[in-house]
């Protein structure tokens, strides 16, 4: 068969037009979600629900509540919905800095990629680099999840590694009190130290239900990780890198990567913190946090 050499009339231009407008104008269309940075569809144990299952009911109540949760501006949503044995909780926290429409569009994409990604398992963990989502059949709210980390490398070498190193130190040192002190609604500080000829810009966060001394102990874990994560001896001079664990995650760069002011301070804890009880000393425990009407969100059916 040839290709018809006869011209087309003009409907059946139009209509072709109208697809190549279609496929090559507005690629939102078909775009796929961007990909995470990582995920884990088995992330502290597996378990699979089946398409017809409450579970997966709940879950696709909870995801599309997280994606439409427009009275939401202060990068965290903590959602539920159904009943044990099949109630979902689910997570979702936006960088401290990052803007409110764009967090709700990474929320957004980070409800649709999950589920594409991990179709059919209850404890799941996905990342992007402006925010991240988790949800499980288990209760999230208040216990620190540090088992694991990720991480990410920029593999630029530093010019003074004694210096960098130094500088990096101080500026977490720094950061970390600020982040922990934070609020319910937001636990983050961003700032920069100077190294020299290089400046270290850096990020810290927790999940805003932690209590001040679990978010920081959550930092300080991970910062013992810098030595031993990534590539051993080479993140040691390295210019940036990320490290995330559920609870928390700590960035540095040699370039500002964050938006806003170089320093970042958690809103004063007076104003809009609830009661919080300290937190026990060791291991995964629960705190009690009395909720403020404001973020008691639930799904019900
Ligand atoms: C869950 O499903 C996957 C396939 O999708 C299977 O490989 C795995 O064994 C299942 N796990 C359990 C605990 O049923
Ligand atoms: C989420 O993103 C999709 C496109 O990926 C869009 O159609 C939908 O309206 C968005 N939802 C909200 C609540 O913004
Ligand atoms: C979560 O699901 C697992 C596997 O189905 C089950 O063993 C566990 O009891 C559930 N936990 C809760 C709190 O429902
Ligand atoms: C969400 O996904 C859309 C479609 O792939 C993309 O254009 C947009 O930049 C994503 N949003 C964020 C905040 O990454
Ligand atoms: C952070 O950067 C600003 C602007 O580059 C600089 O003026 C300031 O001294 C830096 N702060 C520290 C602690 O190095
Ligand atoms: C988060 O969800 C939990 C469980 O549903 C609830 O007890 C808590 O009050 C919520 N907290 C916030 C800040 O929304």
């Amino acid at each position: 068969m040839h290709a018809s050499t006869v011209p087309m009339d003009s409907s059946k231009l139009v209509l072709l037009l109208s697809l190549l407008y279609i496929l090559l104008l507005q690629p939102s269309l078909t775009a796929a979600q961007p990909d995470f940075t990582n995920y884990d569809c088995n992330w502290n144990y597996e378990s699979n629900y089946t398409a017809d299952s409450n579970f997966h009911r709940n879950l696709n109540r909870v995801l599309s509540s997280i994606a439409s949760a427009t009275q939401i501006d202060y990068g965290f949503y903590n959602l539920s919905a159904g009943e044990v044995p099949d109630r979902v909780n689910a997570f979702a926290l936006c960088r401290g800095d990052v803007a409110v429409d764009v967090c709700r569009s990474c929320v957004n994409n980070s409800t649709r990629k999950i589920l594409e990604l991990c179709p059919n398992t209850m404890d799941v963990f996905g990342v992007y680099e402006l925010c991240m989502i988790r949800y499980s059949n288990r209760s999230m709210f208040g216990v620190v999840d540090d088992e694991y980390y990720f991480d990410e490398e920029n593999d630029q070498n530093v010019l003074d590694v004694t210096l960098f190193n130094q500088a990096r130190q101080t500026l977490f040192a720094r950061l970390i009190p600020r982040a922990a002190s934070g609020n319910s609604f937001k636990k983050f500080a961003s700032g920069n130290q100077s190294a020299g000829v290089e400046t270290v810009y850096a990020t810290v966060q927790c999940t805003p239900d932690l209590s001040e001394e679990q978010c920081s102990d959550c930092l300080l874990d991970l910062l013992r990780e810098i030595p031993y994560c990534c590539d051993g001896y080479k993140i040691k001079e390295n210019t940036g890198a990320e490290l995330t664990y559920p609870s928390c995650n700590l960035r540095w760069d040699v370039v500002k990567f964050f938006s806003g002011t170089l320093e970042i301070l958690s809103p004063p804890p007076q104003i809009l913190s609830p009661t919080t009880l300290p937190a026990p000393s060791q291991g995964r425990t629960w705190i009690v946090i009395t909720p403020l009407p404001h973020f008691a969100f639930d799904v019900f059916l």
